[in-house]
């Protein structure tokens, strides 16, 4: 319902409003939310949203600093931005998101055409700092909160299928593992209220929107007591403690607001992944099963190194465990090959892992050093760029395989799917994922996006499920 409000506003006020902004975002889903809240914030203070950067006032760059690969895309991002201030002398350029968090005045200095900077904590000041720009000034604010959930506002929809929509239930990280720049960028962990959760999914069940996807770095880390850092929470009141919501608990309240809206949640961390949270998954049919599980690491000194907290053995029976409770549920992973003193013994580990745990998806990853992390300032990147690309290179051969072997389970089976959009191949298809989080293609006939179809699967490739609706 506040969804509709918003778009409403931005409509009736369209003639008088002149200030345009477009936002781009990159990196992780969070950063597409955060943009959502940020459309939000600059709604309220009379911005109008364009997806035109030449019609626009600021341009806003979202930004991720996870590799040195991400940040390189947004300098190469900003010189292509020259030509649009040419074109445009009054053009305010902000650059918000971790990478702003990570560089911080160093941005400004080094980046002339940018006029704002902004953490990922400080997005309701950003009217506020583009109006400094207005007065001719530079203007930056990167503080990191301990509190700052932006639970009350409800996120503008930015660039939807009307189908899936992303909710954050969390904000930073506390695991400081050593090659992550994300503790540094995005601050300390702090859950969000969860009677704001559960009233932004009823307001996206209201709006039509079929699946949501609970967001934060550490999911099963999730816990509110009523505010503050979870580190604090020994400090907790018996009251606070007494009615404090766990992960499992919240995926529960999510599930019930409406049977027809799927649930997804991203990222568990193998070491806070409890069985209350499987068992949770497994007792509501709207809770997909699926879980996106990063190992980064086979090996258990590797894995120490990366101060991941878990080993080898706890990786595979969690995995075992999942499996057990729930035989169909997805299993994916991140990898990262070549992390410091990796060895060709270690790597292989890495191999085995995964062809165990049999994922049906990975993100992989050559390391990237990152500056200010433990493991830039203690560790030698010490394996060679050669090396790490073909260790990546078996990693993903391996990966490609174990998809295929996934994909072929689900030959002659009925998936479920739920419809976002059409085929990229044929206009005669429509596009959809089942369950376990894989794409399913098949003949449009006269179904609709967001659309529940039961699918039959005919054939697989290693990316992509193709079958025919049932009727
Ligand atoms: N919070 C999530 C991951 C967030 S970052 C988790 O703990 O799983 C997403 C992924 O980027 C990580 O899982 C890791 O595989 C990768 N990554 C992070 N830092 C990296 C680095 N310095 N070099 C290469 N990959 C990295
Ligand atoms: Fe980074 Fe580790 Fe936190 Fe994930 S859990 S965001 S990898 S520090
Ligand atoms: Fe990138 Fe920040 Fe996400 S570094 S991966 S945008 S938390």
């Amino acid at each position: 319902m506040q969804e509709i409000q918003v778009l409403e506003g931005i409509s009736s006020n369209t003639t008088e409003l002149k200030k345009q902004f477009y936002i781009e975002s990159y990196g992780c889903a969070m950063n597409f939310s955060d943009s959502e809240i940020i459309g939000s914030i600059l709604t309220e203070h009379g911005y109008t949203h364009t997806n035109d950067e030449f019609a626009a006032n600021v341009i806003f760059l979202n930004t991720c600093a996870i590799r040195d690969n991400a940040e390189k895309t947004i300098r190469d991002r900003l010189k292509a931005l020259r030509n649009n201030k040419k074109k445009n002398q009054d053009l305010i350029i902000g650059v918000l998101g971790c990478m702003a968090e990570r560089l911080k005045t160093k941005l400004l200095e080094e980046e002339k055409l940018v006029d704002v900077v902004a953490g990922p904590d400080s997005y309701r000041d950003l009217p506020k700092l583009v109006a400094e720009v207005e007065d001719g000034n530079k203007a930056i604010n990167v503080l990191l909160s301990r509190e700052e959930t932006y639970a009350e506002i409800s996120p503008m929809r930015l660039n939807t299928n009307g189908v899936s929509a992303f909710v954050s239930i969390m904000r930073g990280c506390d695991n400081m593992c050593t090659f992550c720049v994300v503790p540094f960028t995005r601050g300390r962990e702090r859950s969000r209220n969860p009677e704001s959760i559960v009233q932004e999914v009823r307001d996206l069940s209201a709006a039509g929107y079929k699946e949501i996807t609970l967001l934060g770095q550490n999911v099963d880390s999730y816990l509110w007591f009523g505010g503050g850092p979870k580190v604090e929470f020994k400090n907790a009141s018996e009251d606070q403690k007494n009615s404090a919501v766990n992960f499992a608990a919240l995926l529960e309240m999510v599930a019930l607001v409406d049977p027809n809206m799927r649930i997804r949640f991203s990222t568990s961390h193998p070491k806070d992944i409890s069985n209350e949270v499987i068992y949770t998954i497994k007792k509501y049919d709207n809770i997909c099963k699926y879980i996106h599980l990063p190992a980064q690491s086979g090996n258990t000194r590797v894995l120490e190194a990366m101060n991941r907290t878990y080993t080898r053995e706890w990786y595979l029976e969690r995995v075992n465990t999942i499996r057990e409770i729930i035989p169909e549920c997805g299993i994916s992973c991140d990898i990262i090959a070549g992390f410091c003193t990796e060895t060709e013994e270690e790597h292989q580990d890495t191999l085995s892992l995964m062809a165990l745990s049999r994922f049906g998806f990975s993100y992989m990853y050559k390391y990237s050093e990152r500056p200010g992390t433990l493991a830039q300032k203690k560790m030698t990147d010490d394996v060679p760029e050669d090396v790490k690309s073909r260790r990546l290179t078996e990693i993903i051969t391996l990966q490609n395989q174990l998809s295929l072997q996934n994909n072929q389970t689900f030959i002659g089976k009925e998936v479920r799917v739920l419809v976002d959009s059409f085929s990229k191949k044929s206009k005669d298809d429509l596009s959809g994922r089942n369950d376990q989080n894989i794409k399913v293609v098949f003949p449009k006939e006269n179904y609709q996006i967001g659309d529940y179809v039961n699918v039959k699967i005919e054939r697989v490739t290693s990316t992509t499920l193709i079958g025919k609706a049932i009727n």
